[in-house]
């Protein structure tokens, strides 16, 4: 398991310091047919850690993410989580890169 957080002035932290992608890239396990990597958090973190992931030889299909920070009433009534026809609330919130990169580009 690998903990980071993006800077601290605290001297007894003992895990890694530095953004997602670069740990990934430094830390994570290269891919090999059954080996899945999950992302939860912020979109804008999810976004620059997918490149690291395919950097390491992770298919579309490998990489799992979930999207629950699009969603507002988290019952498929306001729309607001859409992404193509498909609602995070609904039909996610965990989807594939793979499948979201069938989607109309807006995330
Ligand atoms: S969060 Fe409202 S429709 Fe999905």
């Amino acid at each position: 398991m690998h903990i980071t957080v993006d800077g601290t002035n605290d001297p007894s932290w003992k895990y890694h310091t530095g953004f997602v992608p670069q740990i990934v890239e430094q830390n994570a396990p290269k891919a090999d047919e059954d080996t899945y990597a999950i992302i939860c958090g912020p979109p804008i973190m999810i976004k620059f850690t997918q490149p690291s992931l395919t950097t390491l030889g992770y298919k579309e299909h490998q990489i799992i993410m979930s999207l629950e920070n699009r969603m507002k009433c988290g019952i498929g009534m306001c729309g607001r989580c859409n992404i193509g026809k498909e609602l995070v609330c609904k039909d996610g919130p965990v989807f594939t890169l793979e499948e979201i990169n069938q989607t109309p580009k807006e995330y």
